[in-house]
This record gives structure tokens, C-alpha cells and sequence, in this order.
């Protein structure tokens, strides 16, 4: 008896360890990183830092290595009927940019993933009208990914997936270290796109913006003011740099913030070295600044999920 049963576990144990196996199997995920080896064998330095040539630029953002993280406050989305709200308590996220290291900025650099429906006036490359990048990602397995996105990367007016688009094909792919050439011989297409998303939600929550001015006893409404001054104070004081910060409505009104940075290694993994911002606040400097409440109706609890 005692020896039936211990055998009915063994089998159970090893039944269940199988299924297990099996269950990794089928959900094995594709890798999306880009292959660095080739990077042991060169100096690593931040960017825009380095004292001779970086020869390859897959190992750091070449000539794009002044990275801007960068973030909106909105108080509205313009799709709330259609599910598209704005994540309780969080700042959202706009994206990462590469700006040369003296300030100027390359944008649609790769006509083969142009993916932005509405491009903008910076480039003439036309519309792109296949499949969004939504389907990309699911084309992935990374449910997480999207799932992340659709809480913190929101579009105003528009449906989130378009912006995600625009944010890529603009941005990303003037970064050297989501060029095609660095995922190595067995690129899979669209790897660079998963791989950007990833990298830009990781370096959007270096930068709490929300609870950084909720500290300090900033936080949004539409009874108190305040000024220019006490809000860069409390970023400057967590982040070590002053960000830039934006306005609307002649500068009274607080609606983005940009982050700037130096990076270590790649954009995607690296540690980000944090800089002062090399524009002026388009905020009034002496007018007291409006951080709004949002409207309760286009905003969501994103913090727990059921
Ligand atoms: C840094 O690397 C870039 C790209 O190789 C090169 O153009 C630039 O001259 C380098 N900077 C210095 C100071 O060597
Ligand atoms: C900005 O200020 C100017 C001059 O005071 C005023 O005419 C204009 O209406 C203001 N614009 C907004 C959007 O408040
Ligand atoms: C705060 O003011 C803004 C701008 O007028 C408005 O859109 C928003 O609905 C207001 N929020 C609340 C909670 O009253």
C-alpha cells in the first residue's frame, strides 16, 4: 500500500513535470535583443562622450547619443467611448528620442519601417497603410508588451497604435541601436520594433514624474497654482538634472516633460547618465503654472488588474 502510493506521486511528479516541459515549450517566446557580442572588443563610454571613433554603432547611439525620455500630461484622450483612457496617478509616455550630441536631431531614417499612418512634415516618405504595429507585437507573443502600452502610451485623438507607429519609424529608426544590421543573421522581422517598445517603457520608469511631484506636494488641480521653479526643483532634486519642461496656453498650463541623457552601452539595456535639459522650458518663468486635474471620465485605475 505505502509503496503503491509512493509510486502514484513518482508518476504524479513526473507527469506534472512533463506537462510543465510541455507548457514551456509551447509558449517559448521569440528573443528579441540585438546580438552584441561583437561589443566586448571596444571601449564601452556614454555616449556622445567618447574620445575616439565608435566604429561600431551598435554598441552605443551614434550620432543620435543625447537620448530624451520623454512624457505628456493630458487631462483628455478624444477615444474615451472607444476604451482609450489615461492611467490613473501616471504621467504617460511620449518616447525616446536620439538628439545629436549638439542639439540637432535626425527623423525617418529608414523608408523600409516607415509604419506611421499620418507622417509628419519632417519627412516626404508616404503614409503606411498594412497592418499596425499592434499586430506586430502580437505576432510576438508579448501580450505583456501590449498590454503595458495600452495603459501607459496614449494617444490623444487618435488610436494608441498610430502613435506607437509614428514614435518608432520617426524616432527609433535614427537610433543606431535598433538598426536591422544589429540583430545579426537571424533578424526576425520587426524584432527592432518589440525591442524599441521595450526599451522606451524601460527608460520611461527611470522617471516617475507623477510620484516625483506628488513628493514634493505637487500634484494636479485645478484650485492651486504653482511655479516654474518649485516643480523643476523637485525633478532636478530626485534626478540629479533640470528636465525640460513644456506648456501650452502661453506657457501656463503644464503638459510635457522631457528627460535628458547620456547613455552607457546600448539605448536598450545601458545605464543613462542624467543631463540638463539643452532647451528652455517653454513654461512661464514668473506667471504661476496650472498642473490640471483630469477629467474623472477619461482616466482609469491602472495599478491593479482583476
Ligand atoms: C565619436 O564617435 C563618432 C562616430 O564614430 C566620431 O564621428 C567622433 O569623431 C567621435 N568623437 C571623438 C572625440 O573622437
Ligand atoms: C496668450 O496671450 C495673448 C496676449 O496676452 C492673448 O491674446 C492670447 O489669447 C493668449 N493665448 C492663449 C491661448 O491663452
Ligand atoms: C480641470 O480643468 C480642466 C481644464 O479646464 C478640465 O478639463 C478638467 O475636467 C477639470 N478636472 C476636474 C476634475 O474638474
Amino acid at each position: 500500500m505505502q509503496a503503491t502510493s509512493t509510486l502514484s506521486v513518482f508518476v504524479l511528479l513526473v507527469t506534472a513535470g512533463l506537462a510543465v516541459a510541455d507548457t514551456r515549450g509551447l509558449f517559448a517566446l521569440p528573443n528579441t535583443n540585438p546580438d552584441l557580442s561583437a561589443c566586448a572588443s571596444q571601449a564601452s563610454v556614454f555616449s556622445c562622450e567618447n574620445t575616439s571613433a565608435i566604429l561600431d554603432t551598435c554598441c552605443s547611439p551614434t550620432p543620435g547619443g543625447l537620448v530624451l525620455s520623454t512624457q505628456f500630461w493630458s487631462t483628455w484622450t478624444g477615444l474615451e467611448r472607444e476604451g482609450q483612457f489615461l492611467p490613473k496617478d501616471s504621467w504617460t509616455l511620449h518616447g525616446l528620442w536620439p538628439d545629436n550630441c549638439d542639439g540637432s536631431f535626425a527623423s525617418y531614417c529608414d523608408a523600409k519601417r516607415q509604419f506611421d499612418p499620418k507622417p509628419d512634415s519632417s519627412t516626404t516618405l508616404p503614409p503606411y497603410t498594412g497592418p499596425g504595429v499592434d499586430t506586430f507585437i502580437v505576432d510576438f507573443g508579448r501580450l505583456d508588451l501590449l498590454d503595458y502600452m495600452e495603459k501607459y502610451w496614449i494617444n490623444q485623438g487618435a488610436p494608441n497604435k498610430n502613435f506607437w507607429a509614428h514614435e518608432f519609424s520617426k524616432h527609433a529608426t535614427c537610433t543606431s541601436t535598433f538598426d536591422v544590421a544589429c540583430y545579426g543573421k537571424d533578424y526576425k522581422e520587426h524584432q527592432d520594433v518589440i525591442n524599441f517598445y521595450d526599451a522606451a517603457i524601460r527608460a520611461f520608469k527611470q522617471y516617475p514624474t507623477f510620484d516625483m511631484l506628488a513628493s514634493f506636494g505637487i500634484v494636479p488641480s485645478n484650485k492651486t497654482t504653482y511655479s516654474l521653479s518649485q516643480i523643476q526643483n523637485a525633478l532636478k532634486s530626485q534626478t540629479g538634472a533640470l528636465p525640460f519642461l513644456g506648456c501650452t496656453t502661453n506657457g501656463t498650463v503644464l503638459s510635457e516633460v522631457w528627460y535628458f541623457n547620456h547613455v552607457f552601452g546600448t539605448e536598450q539595456f545601458g545605464a543613462f547618465k542624467h543631463l540638463d535639459t539643452t532647451t528652455p522650458s517653454s513654461c512661464s518663468s514668473t506667471a504661476p503654472i496650472r498642473y490640471l486635474e483630469r477629467t474623472a471620465t477619461s482616466e482609469r485605475e491602472v495599478r491593479i488588474s482583476l
